[in-house]
Formats: C-alpha cells, structure tokens, sequence
C-alpha cells in the first residue's frame, strides 16, 4: 500500500517512513525541508536500503497534490507538516494558522478529489492544557488553548471530526502526542532543530556536548515532588510504531462506512525536568550543567498519559525505557558532532 507522508522528513515523519517500510508499506515523503535536510533522505535509504520516493514541495500548494495523486495511487496519509514551535506561534499566528490548518483543508479536499479514504494526523497532548485529572485520559475535556499552536491542533482534529462525519467513506485517527525524545538506534536520523532548541531534550545534550551553555530549567516552584514541571516523555520510535499500528486500524475498518477517533500516544509516566537531569546523567554518565530560572511562560504543571485507550483498541503500548531515550538522543547528538 502506498502511503504519503506528509512533513516526512522531520523528526516524526522520517522515523515514521523506517516502521512503515519493515511493515511492507510503502511510504511517499512530501517535505518543503523548511524545518529538515536531505541528508534526512540520504539517511532513511541508508537505513532502510533502498531508494527514498519524495517530493520536495509545499503542503500548502493544491499542485502539490495533483502531481503526487498523478503519480502514485495513494491509499492512506500520514500529515505531519507543521509549524511546531510554540513560542513563535504567539509572535506569529497567522504562519500557524496557514501552515497548520489551511493545508489540513486542502489536504481534506484533495483526498476527497482522489477518493483517499484513510488518514492518521499529527496532534498533541497540548489540546488538554493543564488537565484536572492526571493521567489525562481521551475523556478529559479540551481546554481552550494556551497559543495558536495549540489552537491549531484543535481545529485541525473538529475539522477532521466534521468532514469524517459528513463523508460516507472517510476514515481518520488523531494521535495525540505527548513529548517525543530519542533516536533511530541507528544515530542516522533523530530531532535537528534549526537554531536554538526550545524542548528540552535536544537543548539538553547540546548543552552537554558543549554547543551551548547551562541548561536553564524554567521553574522548580511548581506543585511537584521535586518543583519543577512532569511531561510524559516517549520514544520517537513508539511513537512512529503507533502511527503504523493506527494506519492498519484504519484499514481494518474498510466495511464500515466513515470512522473517526483520536488516541493518547504517551508512556503513561510522568518526569520531572530535575528527573530528565538525573536520569541522563545516570545512563550515559556525563554531566548536566544547569541553572535554575522562573518558570516560562505558557508552561502548565504536569501532563501525562493515560494509555489504556490506545492498548485497548490500537494494540499498541509503549516498549522503551526513559534510559534508552535518554541514551539513544544523546548517540545521536554524538553523531552530530
Ligand atoms: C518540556 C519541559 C519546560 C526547555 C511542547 C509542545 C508540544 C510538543 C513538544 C510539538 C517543560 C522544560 C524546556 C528548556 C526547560 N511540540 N524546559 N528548559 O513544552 O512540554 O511541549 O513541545 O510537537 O506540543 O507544547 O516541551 O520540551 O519545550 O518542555 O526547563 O530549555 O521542559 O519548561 O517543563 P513542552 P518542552
């Protein structure tokens, strides 16, 4: 089956591309490189030995879309593309607004031109806000958003919700994603942000490879076991697993007519920065300089998954330690050096 990726080349996307490949897909990257490189391509043919078929173009292009639906008959799409920083959200909504949910639109339209009845987006853990009740479970309500980013998941998921329900055939899942860290076992591909990291793992080991200076941990007067904020931090390689595992779900749903649901995709434990800090240290056995700095804004306390929803309907779980992604983003720091 093929399957487009759209965004396919950044941290998600490309391991997404290795587990949808070592289960007999056969994925199609759609990536601008606005936020990856090709050495991201370079890399996936490496690990997955055998040619990359992308598209170097623009989510937001309707030509796009007639020119891959052209060439390749597409059964179902992954849609990564998307601005992601939270921070630049609030000093530029509108890039967001355009970049997240237009192109979400026109992706709607154009899977309904070409008759493509499966889709499994991209969304986040930030919909909850600061959830009342932790772990945070599917049921737990919405929250109005604390930036456009945010807001942008939110109306990407009830536009998908609404069109799923007004089409006959159209089947889609929303993922939503708590903190995604680590790498490919490899250390060929991993998170590469573009200037000066704003999650904390990739400024964290480039803070301890020497590329920058003292990791600030923003707030440690928080409601916590030890002050400073919990997140629920899950291997990008679970989380790509989990993409594929919501894909086949959606193609097992062919008899029924449209389908539309969303999933927590977290570990179900809860980690505080000072934790991150200690565990790091612990697994790889390098040391952490950090300064502690109020909190930043924007923050909430703690988020973390409840995970029984995904277990019980997706089949999926996740399977790797804190340890090992903590050891494996900090292998793949090392390979960039
Ligand atoms: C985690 C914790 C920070 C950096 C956001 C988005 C989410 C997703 C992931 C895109 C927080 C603290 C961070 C630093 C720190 N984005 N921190 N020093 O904010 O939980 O989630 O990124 O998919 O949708 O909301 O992730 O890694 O920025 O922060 O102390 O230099 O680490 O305050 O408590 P966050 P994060």
């Amino acid at each position: 089956m093929n399957i487009l990726i759209t965004g396919g080349a950044g941290f998600i996307g490309s391991h997404t591309y290795v587990v949808l490949k070592e289960n007999g897909f056969n994925p199609i990257i759609v990536d601008n490189f606005s936020n990856s490189t090709i050495h991201v391509i370079q890399n996936l043919e490496t690990i997955c030995q055998s040619p990359v078929v992308y598209y170097q173009l623009d989510v937001n292009d309707p030509k796009t879309y007639n020119q891959v639906f052209k060439e390749h008959k597409i059964d179902g799409v992954i849609h990564f593309a998307a601005s992601k920083a939270v921070g630049e959200s609030v000093e530029n909504p509108l890039k967001y607004y355009k970049n997240n949910v237009a192109s979400t639109i026109l992706l709607l339209e154009k899977m309904q031109e070409h008759n493509i009845k499966n889709l499994v987006f991209s969304s986040s853990c930030t919909v909850y806000g600061q959830p009342a009740e932790l772990p945070v479970t599917e049921k737990s309500p919405v929250q109005v958003a604390i930036s456009p980013y945010g807001n942008t998941k939110q109306m990407c998921e009830e536009i998908i919700a609404d069109t799923t329900q007004a089409s006959n055939d159209l089947k889609a899942i929303s993922l939503r994603y708590f903190n995604p860290i680590g790498a490919h076992k490899s250390a060929l591909i991993g998170e590469l942000p573009l200037g000066p990291p704003a999650n904390l793992i990739p400024f964290l080991t480039q803070s301890v490879a020497g590329l920058r200076g003292p990791l600030q941990v923003f707030g440690t007067d928080y409601p916590t076991l030890d002050g400073s904020a919990v997140r629920d931090y899950i291997h990008v390689c679970d989380l790509a697993e989990a993409h594929v595992k919501a894909l086949q779900h959606l193609i097992d749903q062919k008899d029924t007519a449209s389908y539309y649901d969303f999933f927590n995709i977290g570990t179900g434990d809860g980690t505080s920065v000072l934790q991150i800090i200690h565990a790091f240290e612990k697994t790889t056995g390098e040391k952490v300089n950090y300064e502690l700095k109020p909190r930043r804004s924007g923050d909430i306390t703690a988020v973390y998954a409840a995970i029984g929803k995904s277990k019980d309907v997706l089949g999926w779980q996740s399977k790797r330690s804190l340890e090992e992604s903590l050891k494996d983003a900090w292998a793949w720091q090392k390979a960039l050096l």
